[in-house]
């Protein structure tokens, strides 16, 4: 039980974040919020820990140290294939669908791509369709910038190819290298996908509708009322005709009469009314 100080600390760190965010953090989930600040704090060599973090912020209101601390609240587990269904139904009837309806480029939206896996992932199953870098226009955004750069580089340990990646699709897509133990995605991967910090939350900068968006795995940490607000700007970014896919788990039923449930060997995608 933290003391009633640091209660109103924690409070303060946690409205914070949720202003900007949209990430909530309850009672049960404070004992997270406190190790990461700690984390932060020991970084910073803040020798009063969290409380000197809270007066440092509260004197100068810093933005470097407010993006740091928004940072850290978000989580950002991912793997490659996250959900096998619903990228064997990409592959085998969304993509290829969504190539013949629309043309060349498919536009598509990684939402919160986190470290790349999803993106890289979905680039993956392009190449297999025989789809050139011409032929589709991906943006891959996060809000967290420091995990967008790792995205960016393409880069990933022994641990984290081992989530998710076939051998096959490891020797044809990655490179090892020869300084340390990590893998580097093929550049023909990673210099097809646009990267771009936005925050779902705010103003998005697009002009063009896409054919695919995908949010998986972040609305869960958001409030009812955002939720709902995100996905229906989300069916407003999408093409009728166009699909979004959202984590497992994750529905869009009786968010908005323009969507209608489609199910495909297990996976759930829903796709916009034409
Ligand atoms: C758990 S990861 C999900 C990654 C990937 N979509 C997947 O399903 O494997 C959630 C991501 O959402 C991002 N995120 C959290 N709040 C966000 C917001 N308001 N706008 C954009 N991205 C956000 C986090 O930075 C994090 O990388």
């Amino acid at each position: 039980m933290p003391s009633l100080k640091a209660a109103v600390q924690l409070d303060y760190f946690a409205g914070m974040i949720e202003k900007e965010t949209g990430i909530r953090f309850s009672d049960g989930t404070y004992y997270q919020l406190e190790a990461r600040l700690e984390e932060l704090a020991s970084k910073f060599g803040y020798k009063a820990g969290i409380e000197e973090l809270y007066h440092t912020i509260l004197d100068n209101q810093d933005p470097a140290l407010k993006k740091l601390i928004f940072e850290k609240a978000t989580n950002n587990e991912t793997y490659f294939f996250r959900d096998p269904k619903l990228f064997n139904a990409l592959e085998t009837r969304f993509i290829p669908e969504l190539k013949e309806k629309f043309g060349a480029p498919i536009r598509i939206w990684s939402t919160a791509c986190s470290s790349g896996q999803e993106s890289y992932s979905i680039s993956i199953l392009l190449q297999k369709l025989g789809i050139p870098a011409a032929g589709f226009d991906y943006l891959c955004s996060d809000i967290n910038e420091a995990i967008l750069e790792r995205a960016r580089t393409g880069k990933y340990s022994q641990l984290e190819v081992q989530r998710g990646l076939s051998t096959p699709d490891l020797i044809r897509y990655f490179r090892k290298s020869t300084v340390d133990s990590s893998w580097e995605v093929v550049s023909s991967l990673k210099d097809s996908l646009r990267f771009a910090r936005i925050n779902l939350l705010e103003a998005w900068p697009h002009k063009k509708k896409f054919h695919l968006i995908l949010c998986r795995n972040v609305l869960i940490y958001q409030s009812i009322e955002n939720r709902r607000q995100i996905m229906r700007r989300l069916v407003d970014a999408l093409e009728p005709g166009g699909y979004l896919a959202m984590g497992a788990g994750e529905s869009l039923v009786g968010i908005s009469a323009e969507i209608v449930q489609v199910e495909h060997n297990g996976a759930i995608l829903y796709r916009k009314k034409s």
